[in-house]
Formats: C-alpha cells, structure tokens, sequence
C-alpha cells in the first residue's frame, strides 16, 4: 500500500498506509492525521483540505487544470503557493508510495 507522510506546519511528520482509489484527504481523515478540515467532506467546495506537494512529487501529483472547480476553490484557500492542491482531488495510486505533502499553518 503506498505510503503518504504530512508534515504538519510545525514540521511533524505523520507517515500513513493509502488505499489506492481513496484520495489524500480521505486518507488523512481516517488515519486522524490533524492539519485537514474537509468540512465539505471532499466534494471541492470548501477548499479546507489545501495540503502543499512537496517538490519532487509535483510532475507526479501535478496542478489542478486551469479553469476547473478546484482551480477556483484554491482562490478561497488561506495562503496558496504554486505547489497548493486540494487534497481531496488527489487520488492515491502506487504511483504516489512515497508522497511527501505539507500542510498550511491553517485552514481558513
Ligand atoms: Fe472540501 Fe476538499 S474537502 S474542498
């Protein structure tokens, strides 16, 4: 099962098991990893699942497409960088085993 590790804004880190097919958001919630809100529970209309992809996982990960629904959540999102995703628009995969993602210091 690929493994995901959130780094909390204080520089914790929490190493997880994904299932694939569940999305990054999902995967925290259920592992109680803090630092995800999800108050829309992961239909991309609250924007307080916004995680940042660390670097070497970006082309792999990739950026929401321009014009789409969680391009336009991110705008609503606290402090956005070029490597902001929502995270509930990320499915895991194998692909993914290794996914290093940062939270904001908060989700509003
Ligand atoms: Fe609401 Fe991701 S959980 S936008």
């Amino acid at each position: 099962m690929p493994k995901i590790t959130y780094v909390d804004h204080a520089g914790t880190e929490r190493t997880v098991e994904g299932s694939v097919g569940a999305t990054v958001m999902e995967t925290a919630m259920r592992n109680n990893v803090p630092g995800i809100d999800a108050e829309c529970g992961g239909a991309c209309a609250c924007a307080t699942c916004h995680v940042y992809v660390d670097e070497p996982w970006l082309s792999k990960v990739g950026l929401p497409e321009e014009g789409s629904n969680e391009a336009s959540m991110l705008s609503f999102a606290a402090v956005t960088q070029p490597d902001s995703r929502l995270s509930c628009q990320i499915a895991v995969t194998e692909a993914l085993d290794g996914l290093i993602l940062r939270m904001p210091e908060g989700q509003h």
